[in-house]
């Protein structure tokens, strides 16, 4: 009975849950039968959940912890601030510890001259950018540069907008007449991808505003990884052809594929950079679109003038939030965070490799960084192997979640050795469990 605390807790708060909560990405009708988790706090990199069972946080709670949970300078930073102010609006104000982050971000991000506009979620990061680069040619004076151009397996959130450049996983095909339409080249999956978006984008130069991609690595379609030289070639075309590119790296940024940012290793300068999930190491929600200065100068001009950018959410720039992602981001540094990630993810990509590289039920084993993808042999959806394999390694006390039948798994930064050889053991056995 850990902690004194009682037991037997769970049926309830599974019920309760159940009765007032609507989960995202969740069919509700059959949550409370999946045996979900429900945390009630946590040390570390392990969740600790209402009966006080303990789970390695082997997903970074959907990929956006990066230090492990309760990080004391982290708490300490969010304590310090909420002493001073904990929300002003960014609209016409400002706020002293926001322009302290965009100063510290200003000069670790890869966009020249960088100038940020905050939000809450990276879909809105995203969305902010479409809306951008659009603007950009109409503030400029061209009228034709208005499509984009997305690759196929993309991914880059569930917003209206986003959803539009994303290549319809998830059934967002459903959505079809609301999206609109967008030129598509083939994804990562594809060995030829790089050489037909670059001809893609020569032959649809005149009309595009941008370029839209997730550098390195096409993380929700399941862990689908490029040659950092081939993303480089499409930074390229879209330089030669005067089209704006936007680098979605909601999930690639903070150090998840080994250094800061992915388009460092892709040799990428985009226009326009769109960060989230782990800017915050996973506490407060945040997100960001970076401008280059370029971009943004063509949005300057009379003070109300048609040239101004229009847009904002009420909770962007948030100081709690702000005040967290400096202390975040000063603490890559002094920890030396992304010498922890080549280290684990070397070991963990060995250790996948003995596990699980020769595994009969395993069709594949991507990673880049600590973002990896187990893809399972399934003989069919109704298999449901990705489910039920996620569910064996949460009975071992590893949490994981996958998509659709590729496993994830992507540990918080900070992860130990020890950690890694858990989090496959853990894995194996639950593959062997499953697929018999
Ligand atoms: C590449 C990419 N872009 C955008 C998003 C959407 O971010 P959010 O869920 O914060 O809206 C995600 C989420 O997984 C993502 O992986």
């Amino acid at each position: 009975m850990p902690d004194g605390r009682e037991v037997e807790r769970s049926p309830t708060w599974v019920a309760r849950d159940a009765e007032v909560v609507w989960h995202g990405f969740t069919q509700m009708a059959a949550y409370p039968d999946n045996a979900p988790v429900v945390v009630e706090r946590a040390e570390g990199r392990e969740l600790i959940d209402v009966d006080g069972r303990r789970y390695l946080d082997a997903i970074s709670s959907l990929w956006v912890n990066t230090l492990g949970h309760r990080v004391p300078e982290l708490d300490e930073a969010l304590i310090d601030q909420i002493g001073r102010v904990a929300h002003s609006t960014m609209l016409g104000n400002g706020n002293a510890v926001v322009v302290e982050l965009a100063e510290e971000l200003r000069q670790v991000v890869p966009v020249r001259g960088a100038h940020f506009l905050f939000a809450s979620d990276g879909a809105v990061a995203v969305e902010q950018a479409l809306k951008m680069a659009f603007q950009y040619w109409l503030n400029r004076g061209v009228v034709r540069r208005n499509r984009f151009l997305a690759l196929g397996d993309a991914y880059h959130g569930d917003t209206v907008g986003s959803l539009s450049l994303g290549d319809g996983g998830f059934s967002s095909s459903l959505f079809d007449p609301l999206r609109f339409p967008v030129l598509r080249a083939p994804g990562y999956a594809d060995p030829e991808w790089s050489t037909k978006a670059c001809r893609a984008v020569e032959a649809s130069a005149d009309q595009l505003a941008a370029v839209v991609i997730e550098p390195l690595v096409q993380g929700a379609s399941g862990m689908l990884c490029a040659e950092p030289g081939d993303v480089a070639a499409l930074g390229r075309a879209c330089r030669r052809a005067g089209v704006l590119l936007i680098c979605d790296e909601v999930a690639t940024g903070f150090g998840r594929t080994g250094t800061l940012f992915a388009s460092e290793q892709c040799r990428l300068e985009p226009d326009l950079l769109c960060l989230g999930k782990g800017i915050t190491g996973g506490y407060l929600a945040m997100s960001v679109t970076v401008a280059s200065d370029d971009v943004y100068r063509a949005f300057l001009g009379e003070d109300l003038g048609p040239e101004t950018f229009f847009h904002g959410h009420s909770y962007g720039g948030n100081a709690l939030a702000a005040a967290v992602a400096l202390r975040h981001l000063r603490l890559f540094t002094e920890w030396d965070v992304l010498a922890n990630v080549r280290a684990r993810s070397a070991q963990l990509s060995a250790r996948l490799d003995e596990r699980l590289g020769a595994h009969r039920a395993v069709a594949a084993v991507r990673l880049r960084g600590l973002m990896a993808g187990v893809q399972l042999m399934s003989p069919g959806p109704s298999a449901r192997w990705g489910r039920r394999v996620s569910a064996a390694a949460v009975r071992r006390g590893v949490l994981l979640r996958p998509l659709g039948d590729v496993i994830v798994v992507m540990p918080p930064l900070t992860v130990t050795a020890g950690e890694i050889d858990r989090i496959v053991e853990v894995l194996g056995d639950a593959v062997d469990e499953v697929t018999g």
